[in-house]
């Protein structure tokens, strides 16, 4: 008869507890499901062969417990090494995915910002980042819109509202390209990236940093913000005129190439200005991101056409209108309207 307590009940106690902990990490997805019961049941088995090894008196039967104990405790090892691969895996797959939305943010940047925005909150082009229209597609929709285009006018369909970018359909874009486009496009979607299990980064979260040019960071700050109100001095004075036109002209004092003559100005309440564009480009008069005109129709279309376009606006509400091409962000403007 024995005297001393079983070791073999306090590794049970010990192998139950991790048992539990490992079927635990199965079920919330931790560890791969049989994994996870092969090592709950192997936490189990060993302790419940050392409990029986230490109930024996004879020598060989004792021995002859031990090697199981020896084999399972090697066979641990294995799972061990299984899960550690595992991780490794998962971490790659990460670093994978967050390099593809890296590479389509500098893409983005560089393609589709002019008329999309830098944080793809639309310009000429519609709103890209977590656009709940957009987001009702499939990859394979998105990927098909990025790789032929989009016609103005299906009835003519030689005529593209949105360019073709894949290099099979004379584009600068390859397969490759466009599969980190659509994954950084769809990085924008809190629902496709929980559905999918993928991280919670919004790849537009990366434009900024892949810009080196320092026009474009301009614009992309142009875009985002309202900047200050120009001193008195570079405002000039028409609050004495009922029509005001402005030109929107070429020039070498604007990053852009162009600028609107003069840019900022002063009217007085119910005064039209009209703007006229005599460049060979197109530009528009957008507020500017950050601001909330005090009338909310203060908007060009998305284009006042090259050489020919005008746009006018009524202004019947005082107030400060910050305002700047979105094509051609560098270009800014200003109308104050006193009463
Ligand atoms: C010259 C301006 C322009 C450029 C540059 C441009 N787009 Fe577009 N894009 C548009 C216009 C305009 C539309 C809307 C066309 C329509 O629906 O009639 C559009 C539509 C889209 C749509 C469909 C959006 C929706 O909700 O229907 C996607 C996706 C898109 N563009 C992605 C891109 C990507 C990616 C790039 C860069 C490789 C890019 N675009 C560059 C003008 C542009």
């Amino acid at each position: 008869m024995q005297t001393s307590r079983n070791p073999g009940l306090f590794a049970i106690a010990i192998g139950v507890a991790l048992a539990i902990l490992f079927a635990l990490l199965g079920l919330t997805g931790v560890l791969e499901g049989r994994l996870a019961f092969g090592l709950a049941a192997i936490c189990v088995i060993v302790p419940v062969l050392l409990y029986i090894f230490y109930s024996r008196g004879s020598a060989i039967t004792r021995s002859g417990y031990a090697a199981l104990i020896l084999t399972l405790g090697v066979g641990l090892i294995i799972p061990l090494l299984m899960v550690n691969q595992q991780q490794a895996r998962a971490d790659r797959t990460a670093a994978l995915y967050d390099q593809s939305l890296q590479r389509g943010a500098a893409l983005f940047g560089q393609y589709c910002a002019t008329c999309h925005g830098f944080q793809g909150q639309g310009i000429a082009g519609p709103k890209l980042n977590n656009n709940p229209d957009l987001n009702k597609f499939t990859n394979d929709d998105i990927t098909r819109i990025i790789s032929a285009g989009i016609p103005a006018d299906p009835a003519n369909p030689t005529v593209l509202a949105m360019p073709s970018w894949s290099n099979r359909f004379g584009g600068s874009l390859t397969d490759d390209d466009i599969a980190y486009l659509v994954a950084f496009i769809r990085s924008s979607d809190p629902a496709y990236l929980k559905q999918n299990n993928l991280p919670t980064t919004n790849g537009f979260g990366y434009v900024l940093g892949t810009l080196t040019n320092p026009t474009q960071i301009a614009d992309y700050n142009n875009q985002l913000k309202t900047g200050s109100k120009p001193p008195t001095n570079q405002f000039t004075d028409m609050s004495n005129q009922q029509a005001v036109t402005i030109p929107i002209e070429n020039t070498t004092s604007n990053p852009s190439g162009f600028d609107f003559t003069p840019p900022n100005i002063i009217i007085k309440v119910g005064t039209t200005v009209t703007w006229e564009n005599k460049t060979a480009q197109p530009h528009n008069v957008f507020p500017r991101a950050g601001s909330t005109p005090p009338d909310a129709s203060f908007k060009s279309p998305a284009v006042i056409n090259a050489q020919t376009g005008t746009w006018s606006f009524t202004f019947t509400k005082a107030g400060e209108y910050p305002y700047y091409c979105a094509i051609h962000p560098a270009m800014l403007g200003w109308v104050s309207v006193v009463a």
